[in-house]
């Protein structure tokens, strides 16, 4: 077996492939962006091939690179864009359909008469989720709807359902599983067992023939075929699970928000279910083989650095996502515009499929660098927002917040966060933390680290703002964002 640790990070927009030395250096990384298939407003899907034939180019190209082979690789990870649905053949390895995507809102009105018929806290004691488009299991009802003969076909065991790190291992080793963490955002798994709840796959109407196996997040799960032979898959983690494994977030009350096409608050609570008053999931963490599962609260914003995207590939005021912080940095504050990027309704701690994106308070004095700071200061807004509810939820006030993800390249946003939130924001030395839990899950299930404790070591300090923000003018900010996140809602009528 080999020294290097291997990761891949499918994500929304791109999936990538580190190389990973003994000391947790990255040696090589490729990545390769995928289409976003827009079919209207609202539905957002991918090709589950280009995925996959996607994911296994960047590892040719990352082993190449590197000058090594999959068998020097000890272990392997998967992490993944969660919620993301795909149903294929089991026969044929081809997916049936599109998968839909964590933001696609076509199962709004499934989402609502799955709370009118079984209470939402039906779904929020077992799954620590509310019923809502965000989460897999409407999604698999939704295909299974509308595509002939799949009802059928799914409970004759032809047909199998996974989110991406399912559609990937099923490629890759010819296993069909998906971990502690993905699972427990299909709303079907009870949190407590860890395993698939009879009564909620009765209510999704989901073949219990059609579901993968859970297993745990870190942990040997077999030998890998293919561009991988001669490796094995050891690790399986929600990108956002691996994030706070990559920043080390071992201990209960440990936090991270990481930045990416949305922004994602959790915070470790340890082996206890905590469940949220304040709008936040309850969530598993990560769970190593052999251990308890880890848990952790959850708020999630559906909507952060896409914003970016939108304002570059929608709108063309920039021609780069980095270009918005010298547009934003044209203009000393807001100049009280609010830019709500409600397109997918909004999640935590709100939880409103009836919300559209809002940009108010324009006048006549309102410049495009006042909208590229609305952008900006949206994320730092909702993330104020997210960690509100942590705070009520748990009665702890957090010392600093770790961050993550590609935004925190962003410094005017990093400045602005800390002054909205009072709180000193740090981030890591590696700021690509997702693709690292990955790796150190792998390592630490191939025996390359021997337990969480050895790679909290390699955690460094980067960058540290302090907030310089008056209380008063934090207030007023905060109040003008409430009232923008009024006028957001009540946008779309069933
Ligand atoms: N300098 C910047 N300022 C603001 N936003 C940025 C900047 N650089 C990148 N971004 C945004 O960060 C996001 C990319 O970050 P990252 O790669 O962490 O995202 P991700 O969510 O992990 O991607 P994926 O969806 O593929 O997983 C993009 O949405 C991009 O618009
Ligand atoms: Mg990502």
């Amino acid at each position: 077996m080999g020294q290097y640790v291997g990761a891949i990070d499918q994500g929304t927009t791109s999936s990538r492939f580190v190389v990973v030395d003994a000391e947790g250096s990255f040696v090589s990384m490729a990545s390769k962006e995928h289409a976003q298939v827009l079919p209207r407003p609202g539905w957002v899907e991918h090709r589950p091939d280009e995925i996959l034939a996607n994911t296994i180019s960047v590892v040719t190209e990352a082993l190449d690179t590197a000058g090594i082979s999959a068998s020097d690789l000890a272990g392997v990870g998967i992490t993944n864009q969660r919620e993301t649905t795909v149903i294929w053949d089991r026969r044929t390895g081809e997916a049936v359909a599109n998968a839909i995507v964590w933001q696609d809102t076509r199962t709004a009105e499934l989402a609502k008469v799955l709370a009118s018929t079984y209470g939402a806290d039906t779904f929020r004691v077992k799954t620590g989720l509310p019923p809502a488009t965000y989460f897999a299991g409407p999604k698999v009802r939704w295909l299974l709807d509308e595509y002939p003969d799949l009802n059928r076909r799914a409970s004759d065991g032809e047909l199998a359902f996974g989110t991406i790190d399912s559609w990937l291992a099923w490629h890759l080793t010819g296993r069909h599983v998906t971990d502690v963490t993905n699972a427990s955002r299909t709303m079907l798994m009870d949190l407590e067992s860890l395993s698939w709840d009879d009564e909620l796959v009765d209510a999704l109407g989901v073949p219990k023939a059609m579901l993968p196996e859970i297993v745990p997040s870190i942990g040997v799960i077999g030998p890998c075929t293919g561009v991988l032979e001669g490796t094995r898959l050891t690790t399986i983690l929600g990108d956002q699970h691996a994030a706070l494994v990559g920043q080390a977030a071992f201990d209960v009350g440990d936090t991270k928000v990481t930045y990416g096409t949305g922004a994602f608050l959790l915070s470790n609570t340890g082996t206890d279910i905590v469940h949220s008053e304040s709008g936040l999931l309850s969530t598993v963490a990560y769970q190593v083989a052999g251990e308890s599962a880890r848990y952790a609260l959850e708020g999630s914003v559906a909507v952060a650095g896409s914003a970016v995207q939108w304002l570059r590939d929608n709108i063309g005021i920039i021609d780069s996502a980095e270009q918005i912080e010298a547009i934003a940095s044209t203009v000393p504050d807001n100049g009280d515009v609010y830019f709500v990027p409600a397109f997918s309704g909004l999640f935590a701690p709100h939880w409103r499929d009836d919300a559209r994106g809002v940009l108010v308070g324009l006048t006549r004095y309102s410049n495009k660098g006042h909208i590229a700071r609305a952008v900006l200061e949206a994320t730092a807004f909702q993330t104020k927002d997210l960690l509100d509810a942590m705070v009520a939820d748990t009665g702890r006030e957090l010392p600093e917040l770790r961050v993550d993800g590609g935004m925190v390249a962003n410094k005017l946003l990093m400045r602005f966060q800390a002054d909205i939130l009072g709180l000193d924001v740090v981030v890591p030395s590696v700021a690509q933390t997702t693709v690292l839990g990955a790796a150190f899950g792998a390592g630490i299930a191939a025996g390359v680290w021997s337990n969480t404790d050895e790679v909290s070591h390699r955690w460094r300090e980067a960058a540290r703002y302090r907030p310089s923000m008056e209380g008063g003018e934090r207030d007023r900010l905060m109040s003008g964002w409430s009232k923008a996140i009024d006028r957001s809602l009540n946008w779309i009528e069933s």
